[in-house]
């Protein structure tokens, strides 16, 4: 079950990352979105990162022009068609989720996999958008931000999905140079089931006066060796994201930990989404020193 070509459904932040470590790994990769200008935008962003590789010394222009050279733009859902692996990275919207698999399943062939990049919603939920026979091929293939960086990837079965097909998904995280783990779909898979209290916990001790924004951070950062501290790695992943990412797992769990806090609501109503939106625990006005927000 080898998986030659790929195609990308979503040119955003995820999706872009996920077409560029596809094209470099060798596999010819069709990048579907819905309208040109995000399609431009992906295919331009993929480029320049892979322009800063060939400046650091670490991709032979060669190498570049012909990873750019393996990846195609669309707009037509039927250019999937041929696909041996289809990674969907579009919208967190199970409604837009369902339409987007059930047109896929017709414009498809038979033996195509579809995997969703989904970090919360129910990869059963989506499969059921399609037929019978696509379901024992249907999985969840989730990479993390930024993905050309971040080795790892959730390789997730559903109750009916194939060995075979799980396995093959395997075999092809491995062979991009990411390290599969795999997992079964429950909300969150293993890393948000993980990840998710521990932000939310972050906020809750906040908003307690454990502690300052940068004194939290530095004490996950520095005496945990955390990449990042939880507010810098909050507003990195989106607010925003995060909060609809809690409210799906507290639905599934009917747990606590998982419900997001009133702080975090409070500034998602108010448009502080994080870097995205230039604040959020931070302020990036000067993106190279952001500043602490005061929020209490
Ligand atoms: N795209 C591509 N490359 C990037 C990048 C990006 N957005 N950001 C950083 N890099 C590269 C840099 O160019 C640099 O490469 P080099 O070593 O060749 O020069 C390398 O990554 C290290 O970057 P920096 O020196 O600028 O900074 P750091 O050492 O702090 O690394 C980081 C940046 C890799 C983002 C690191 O801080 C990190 O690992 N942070 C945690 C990220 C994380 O937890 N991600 C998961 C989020 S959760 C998620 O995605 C799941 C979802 O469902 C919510």
């Amino acid at each position: 079950m080898a998986i030659h070509k790929v195609a990308v459904l979503g040119c955003g932040l995820m999706g872009a990352g996920i077409a560029q470590v596809c094209a470099q790994a060798g596999r010819d990769v069709t990048v579907i979105e819905v309208a040109d200008e995000y399609l431009k935008k992906g295919l331009g962003g993929i480029e320049k990162q892979l322009g800063k590789l060939v400046e650091k010394g670490k991709l032979a222009a060669d190498d570049r022009d012909a990873t750019l050279g393996r990846l195609k733009g669309s707009t037509r859902l039927e250019d999937a068609a041929d696909a041996d692996l289809v990674i969907e990275a579009i919208i967190e919207n199970i409604e837009e989720k369902n339409r987007t698999y059930s047109a896929l399943d017709h414009a498809c062939k038979a033996e195509t996999i579809f995997a969703t990049n989904t970090s919360s919603l129910s990869v059963t939920q989506m499969m059921t958008a399609t037929t019978a026979e696509r379901q024992r091929r249907f999985i969840g293939m989730h990479f993390f931000n930024p993905v050309p960086v971040m080795k790892l990837v959730e390789v997730v079965r559903t109750i009916l999905t194939d060995r075979e097909v799980f396995e093959a998904a395997t075999t092809f995280a491995r062979e991009i140079g990411k390290v599969p783990v795999q997992t079964s779909d429950r909300s969150g898979f293993i890393v948000n089931r993980l990840l998710v209290p521990y932000l939310l916990d972050a906020i809750r001790a906040l908003e307690e006066g454990v502690g300052s924004i940068v004194d939290i951070d530095n004490g996950m950062k520095l005496g945990c060796g955390y990449p990042m501290g939880p507010f810098t790695l909050l507003d990195f992943v989106g607010l925003d994201t995060t909060y609809y990412i809690a409210n799906i797992m507290f639905d599934e769990f009917k747990e606590k930990r998982f419900a997001p806090p009133p702080l975090l609501k409070r500034m998602v109503l108010a448009g502080l989404y994080g870097r995205k939106s230039g604040r959020g625990f931070y302020d990036y006005a000067d993106a190279q020193n952001p500043t602490p927000m005061s929020l209490l």
